[in-house]
This record gives C-alpha cells, structure tokens and sequence, in this order.
C-alpha cells in the first residue's frame, strides 16, 4: 500500500493539515526509464508554501488533487532503469509519499555506508548547495569583512556562515531565541548572533557589527531585512536567497527604499539553487570530507511520521523548527 498526501485546497495564510488529504493506493509498477522508491526520509523546505499557491513564480504550483512535491531519500523497491537495482539508495526530487516513481535521470545514487542518508537533503543537499552558491557567486567574502546571515542557525544559514569563517571573514547570524543564538556562536563557531525577536534588534545589530555590513545572505526579509540595510557599507554584497518571513502574507508587502543602494553600490542579486545543477556534485565532493572530520558543523530537526508533513512546514514558516527540518517517513537501512 501507498500512502500520498494531496493538496486539498490553497491555504490562506500559514498551511494547515485540512488543506491537505491522505490518499491510500497501491504501490505502483516502474515504467521504463523508471524506480520505485520508499521514501526514507523527506525534507521539509520554506520554498514549498510558494507551491501551495498559485502567484507567479519561478516554479509551477502543485494542483489540486496532487500530490505535495518534495525532495527525498528513498531505496529503489523496483527498477525498470538501466543502472539503477533494487536496494540502491536515491536522492532526487519527488513527493509526500511512502513510495514514489521516478525517472532514473533526476536521481543520484548514494552510497549506504557514508555520511547518514539524512545529511543528503541538508548539509549534502539541496540547502547546503544554496549557501555554497550563494556565498560563492554572489556574497564572495573576504577576510575581514563582516558577513551577517539571517536563519542563522538554519539548513542554508548554518553553512552560509560557516562557508564565510572559512574565508576568514567575522560572521554575525540572526536568529530567534536565545538557544538558536547559542548554538550559533559555540556550535557553529560565528562571532556573535542577535536575537530578532529583541526589541532592539535594530541597536543590537548595529553593536554588533561596529564596522557596517559587507556581505547579507538573506533568507527572511521583513524587519530583519530593514535592519541590515540600514548598515550595508559601500561595494557590499546582498545574497537574496529567500524572505521566509514573508512567504504566508496574503498580500505582497511594500518594497524598501532602495535609493541608499546607488550611492553605496550596493551589488543585490536572487539566487535559485537548481540554476546551476553542477554545483550540488561540486559541492558534495568539497563538503563531504568537512562533515566527516565534523569541521562543517549541521544540526537537524526530525519528525516522524509522513502524516505530520503538513504541520512541520506549518512550523518551519513560523520559525518553530531548529536545524534542517527533516520527516522520517519509513526505515532508514544505514
Ligand atoms: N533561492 C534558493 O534557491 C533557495 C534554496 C533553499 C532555501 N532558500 C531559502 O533559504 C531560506 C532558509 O531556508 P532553510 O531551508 O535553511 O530553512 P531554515 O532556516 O532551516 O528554517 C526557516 C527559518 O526561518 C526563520 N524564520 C521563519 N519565520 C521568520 C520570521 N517571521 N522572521 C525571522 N525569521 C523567520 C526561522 O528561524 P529563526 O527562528 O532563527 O527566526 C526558521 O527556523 C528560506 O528563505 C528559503 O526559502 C532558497
């Protein structure tokens, strides 16, 4: 038996479990070019309530009466693909399901015995791959420099900052709450970290990065964003690469004043992962080694159970999740 969860209808404001159903099927026969999986682990993503609704985006909606899209590690249950054996574990794009059918093309094989199959959809995956590209085409820090990422102690923003260390800039996270705040400065190693429910989170950040800012990873826009720009130095580098906080509002809220943008040269540029699919081999290769001898530092968030798949992005929007939101949907054989 399979079990998907559909979309039911487009959510007003934050997702909720009714707006999704529960559909029980059987597990289908690969056609050719094609695997079953059973999922293992599904990833829980921000981006997904952009696929909940219907606004013009980068990426089609999922319809209603689908089934919610979502990458996942699952183990091949039967293959019609050349390459591709039953027991093969596989990370790739697919669905809330316990099973899934894909083309053997859109998945990469996995090794049973590396990194845990887990790490594949966070720092191995798709959001350690966002912080690499981002840090890497667009922030490019320097030593010295100050780097402020927002989400800090998140999938993206714990690697963006890290990735910033690395190059010997002094790295400052925001995040919400004072256990996220720790984590970031004694487990992830930045210099300092604000928290953005403070009252003064406009102050603090300011205290906080005495020599202005050179490089923003953004991944939450809102008040957050508005503090940062206020301190932006000249040539500095702005990496959009989400605004979290916004992705529930029903109406598109009123951009900022851009004007300081001119006389500081501000460089601001939009970031999608899968512009530049060589980078997740590339960044695999390069960060592996890193999550072995635990020098890149990850945190990860796990429910179980396929059923709470629409409570956890309901919590991950609302900032409810601490490190890379992850379901445990069936058996994990590493
Ligand atoms: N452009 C791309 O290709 C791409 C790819 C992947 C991800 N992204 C973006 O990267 C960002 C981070 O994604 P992620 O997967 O790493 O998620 P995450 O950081 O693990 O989780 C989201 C975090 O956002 C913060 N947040 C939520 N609501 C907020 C609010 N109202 N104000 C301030 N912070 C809020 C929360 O952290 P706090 O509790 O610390 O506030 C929450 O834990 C998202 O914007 C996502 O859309 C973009």
């Amino acid at each position: 038996m399979r079990r998907s969860i559909i979309l039911k209808r487009r959510p007003s404001g934050s997702p909720r479990g009714d707006d999704f159903e529960m559909r029980d099927d059987s597990i289908p026969t690969p056609g050719a070019g094609e695997v079953v999986t059973r999922t293992i682990w599904l990833s829980i993503d921000p981006y997904m309530r952009g696929r909940l609704s219907d606004r013009k985006s980068y990426a089609p909606p999922v319809e209603i009466g689908e089934v919610m899209t979502g990458e996942t590690v699952g183990e091949i249950v039967a293959s019609a693909a050349p390459g591709f054996a039953a027991g093969d574990i596989v990370v790739g794009p697919r669905g809330w399901a316990t099973h899934n059918v894909a083309r053997a093309e859109q998945l990469a094989k996995l090794e049973r015995h590396g990194p845990p199959l887990s790490t594949y959809l966070g720092v191995l995956g798709m959001p350690g791959t966002t912080a690499y590209s981002g840090m890497t085409d667009i922030g490019q820090p320097k030593a010295g420099e100050t780097v402020v990422i927002s989400a800090a102690s998140g999938a993206v923003g714990s690697v963006a900052g890290q990735l910033a260390k690395r190059a010997g800039a002094r790295v400052v996270g925001i995040a919400g709450g004072p256990d996220k705040c720790l984590f970031v400065q004694e487990e992830l190693g930045f210099d300092g970290c604000v928290d953005h429910r403070s009252t003064d989170l406009e102050a603090e950040l300011a205290s906080a990065c005495p020599n202005g800012i050179d490089v923003y990873f953004e991944n939450v826009g809102g008040r957050v964003q508005a503090a940062v720009f206020e301190l932006l130095n000249l040539f500095s580098r702005v990496v959009m690469c989400g605004m979290v906080a916004q992705y529930n509002d029903k109406e598109l809220a009123p951009g900022p004043n851009l004007m300081f943008a001119v006389g500081k040269r501000v460089r601001i540029q939009g970031l999608i992962v899968s512009d530049k699919p060589e980078r997740f081999a590339e960044w695999r290769a390069l960060a592996r080694p890193w999550v072995a001898d635990r020098s890149l530092r990850y945190r990860e968030d796990v429910i179980d159970g396929l059923e709470n798949a629409p409570d956890a992005l309901a919590g991950i929007l609302g900032g409810q999740n601490f490190g890379k939101l992850l379901v445990r949907v069936g058996r994990d054989p590493a």
